[in-house]
């Protein structure tokens, strides 16, 4: 099986602006996450599903199951995926995608996308694109659905407050943003002390979303047709899907 082929910088469809610094590494990925994505080696330990499942506390396959059921069982129309995700969410989709529907999935990291690429195989409907979540290279409007997979808590404020721009941006009106990441836990919950030294350690910028509520970083007045939440795990992990 030929795996799909990576378009680094190469036209999407909906490709209007190629920004000088579209595939810039972020230093942030570079200072902060080297260890986890950008190291080789990184992409050899993380690429198990097992482990990407101990890492998320047994909840792996319930997030991700919950992120593909917003998307629906047949999935059509044009779906934005921001960022790569280890594990099997992505060949999950692809599983899904209709006949004449179409799947782009943006990661700014040359060897995520060569690793994604090598999880599946070759389907002239999935596009593996580097680029930038908070500038992305791709027209006002031209998706249907645009899904982040516990990319916010990983981004600087500034930068995840770009990626939702973006992502509002780039998907049509009526269209579907779904958002699967970590939420406060509730104040009991066994995992706090962990997780506080985790996130003080190797996540710096995860706490935000302890903090904060996830819509507090969308753009001030954005408008949305609905917003639903939903918390998982006695509060830790969250589904955010916005409705444009
Ligand atoms: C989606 S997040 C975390 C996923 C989750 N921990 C997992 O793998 O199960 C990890 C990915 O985000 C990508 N990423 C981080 N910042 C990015 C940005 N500004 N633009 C595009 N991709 C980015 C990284 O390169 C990495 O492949």
């Amino acid at each position: 099986m030929t795996p799909p082929s990576i378009a680094a910088r190469a036209p999407l469809p909906c490709l209007v602006r190629t920004p000088p610094s579209a595939a810039t590494v972020p230093r942030y990925l570079l200072k902060v996450y080297w260890w986890a994505y950008v190291h080789p080696a990184a992409v050899r330990l993380f690429e198990r599903e097992w482990l990407v499942n101990l890492i998320l506390f047994g909840n792996y396959g319930r997030l991700r199951d919950a992120a593909l059921a917003e998307l629906g069982e047949s999935v059509s129309g044009r779906t934005l995926q921001l960022a790569c995700v280890y594990g099997s969410l992505t060949p999950h989709l692809r599983r899904r995608l209709a006949p004449d529907a179409h799947l782009d999935v943006v990661d700014i990291l040359p060897v995520q996308l060569k690793n994604l690429a090598a999880k599946m195989p070759a389907d002239r409907r999935v596009n593996l694109v580097q680029n930038d979540s908070s500038c992305l290279a791709c027209a006002d409007a031209s998706y249907d659905q645009v899904l982040l997979f516990f990319l916010l808590h990983e981004q600087p404020d500034a930068v995840r407050r770009k990626t939702l721009a973006e992502a509002l941006r780039v998907v049509k009106p009526g269209g579907k943003i779904v958002i699967v990441d970590y939420h406060r836990p509730a104040k009991w919950h066994p995992l706090r002390p962990l997780l506080t030294l985790v996130f003080k350690y190797l996540e710096p910028y995860a706490k935000d979303l302890w903090m904060r509520e996830l819509r507090e970083f969308l753009p001030p007045g954005a408008q949305f047709k609905s917003v639903q939440q939903q918390t998982y795990f006695a509060g830790l992990y969250q589904k955010l899907v916005l409705i444009r």
